[in-house]
């Protein structure tokens, strides 16, 4: 049975697809935008410590449950226990609703890239950009391709769709970055962008703040929607998943901090506000790219980098449930594709024209796109992450020692997984829905 998994062709492609998954809107669209409503560089301190003394016990838990249970999210559950079947269920249907909002960013990413090539002139890329959210035929359309080329990755499998893609995209959204990083810094005055983001002011540090850092932190490293326990699932050889970790975590840290480098430099030389919050790519930065010569090219790069991080990431969100439906329902992979597009589809339709027509449609006092948004980055999250650690802790008895030569740490290792973040992981959720 277990021989029929699918599995990685290498190490090294399952840490391409792992980066992947964490590497994505959240590290280029969101990280720089709470950053820059959260005070600059204190919150990347802030951020910083938590990620490396807290979220790599979750993390490493994900990839442990999917290496040693070898099953997708439900299965993986009820092999710990049968009463933990109801559990796994809440992985697969936070990835399908993760989607249907992930996936209209993605859609808007698509309408930019061909903005750039179009070479459009715009006047007003504020009011551009709100009609453009509003127009549901235009705005359906392009989250509904975006929602296509995710799917149509993942129904071609591990090796020829999943790890295609991020063979693909990976390195070509580094080249990007690493030349859009270049042209930044050569900008007049983009050391002051780099003292924004160094350059800590204490004075900023209050309780929000580790509050914005540790939701950010969870949501680029994709913990808590059993992407990384699926892909850990995949992984066939005895090798390291330690290793993997620190690999994942160093590389998303890395590029969300290029991210910044790329984007707070050029804000500062043009003398805009870094802290405009989401509009920050789609506004502000177009409004860069408006002003610079070849402009329409440089816009083109950039928006070619988030859309491969964007389906990198978006693959390892839909795979979740993807790999629930053939493992459960037993049913070939194009069939759950299908299904899928279908379902995820239904959902984003409505999320999506509630920037426009929709706008007055509420669910508990919130738009559809921000009662998603809410529902699965301040409740379903946190909670999978929860019951992911308790499974892992106390009952899968993953124990420091097992892989952590330093008894204090291994020790520490135990403690963080079985109370600290349990503890730290209720009150986010005490504090998300307060
Ligand atoms: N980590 C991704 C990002 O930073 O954009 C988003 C994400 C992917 C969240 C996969 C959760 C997940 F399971």
């Amino acid at each position: 049975m277990e021989d029929n998994r699918p599995s990685w062709s290498s190490r090294l492609t399952f840490i391409l697809a792992a980066v992947g998954s964490a590497v994505g809107l959240g590290n280029i669209w969101r990280f720089p935008y709470i950053m820059g409503q959260n005070g600059g560089a204190v919150f990347l301190i802030v951020y910083l410590a938590l990620i490396l003394t807290i979220c790599f016990i979750p993390l490493f838990a994900e990839l442990a449950v999917g290496k040693i249970t070898k099953k997708e999210c439900i299965g993986a559950f009820e092999s710990v226990n049968p009463k933990f079947k109801f559990l796994g269920f809440l992985n697969p249907l936070t990835g399908v609703l993760v989607a249907s909002f992930y996936f209209i960013v993605g859609g808007w990413i698509i309408n930019y890239i061909a903005l750039s090539f179009a070479q459009a002139r715009i006047e007003d890329y504020s009011s551009y950009f709100v009609s453009f959210i509003q127009n549901s035929v235009s705005a359906c359309g392009f989250t509904l391709i975006f929602l296509f080329i995710c799917v149509w990755f993942t129904a071609r499998g591990i090796k020829r769709g999943i790890e295609f893609a991020n063979n693909v995209m990976m390195p070509m959204f580094a080249v990007i970055l690493l030349g859009l990083i270049i042209f930044s810094l050569t900008l007049p005055n983009a050391h002051l962008g780099l003292e924004y983001m160094f350059k800590p002011d204490f004075s900023k540090i209050n309780a929000h703040m580790f509050l914005a850092a540790l939701g950010q932190a969870l949501f680029t490293l994709s913990i808590g929607m059993g992407a990384l326990l699926t892909y850990g699932s995949y992984i066939k050889e005895d090798k390291s998943i330690l290793k993997s970790t620190y690999t994942i975590i160093f590389s998303d840290t890395l590029f969300a901090l290029m991210a910044g480098i790329m984007i707070f430099p050029a804000i500062f030389s043009f003398g805009l506000e870094p802290n405009s919050g989401a509009g920050l790519v789609f506004i502000t930065i177009p409004q860069i790219f408006a002003q610079i010569p070849y402009g329409n090219i440089v816009s083109a790069a950039f928006f070619i980098l988030l859309f491969a991080a964007a389906i990198t990431s978006g693959i390892s969100i839909i795979e979740v449930p993807i790999a629930s439906m053939v493992e459960r329902l037993k049913i070939s992979r194009t069939k759950a594709c299908t299904i899928l597009f279908f379902i995820i589809g239904l959902i984003s339709v409505p999320a999506t024209l509630s920037f426009g027509v929709l706008e007055n449609f509420k669910l508990c006092g919130k738009t559809v796109f921000d009662f998603l948004d809410f529902t699965t980055s301040s409740i379903l999250m946190p909670l999978n992450a929860l019951f992911l650690c308790l499974i892992a802790g106390w009952f899968l008895k993953i124990r420091g020692n097992h892989f952590i030569q330093n008894k204090f740490f291994a020790f520490l290792f135990d403690i963080g997984l079985k109370f600290v973040i349990p503890v730290i992981l209720v009150a986010l959720l005490y504090i998300g829905l307060k």
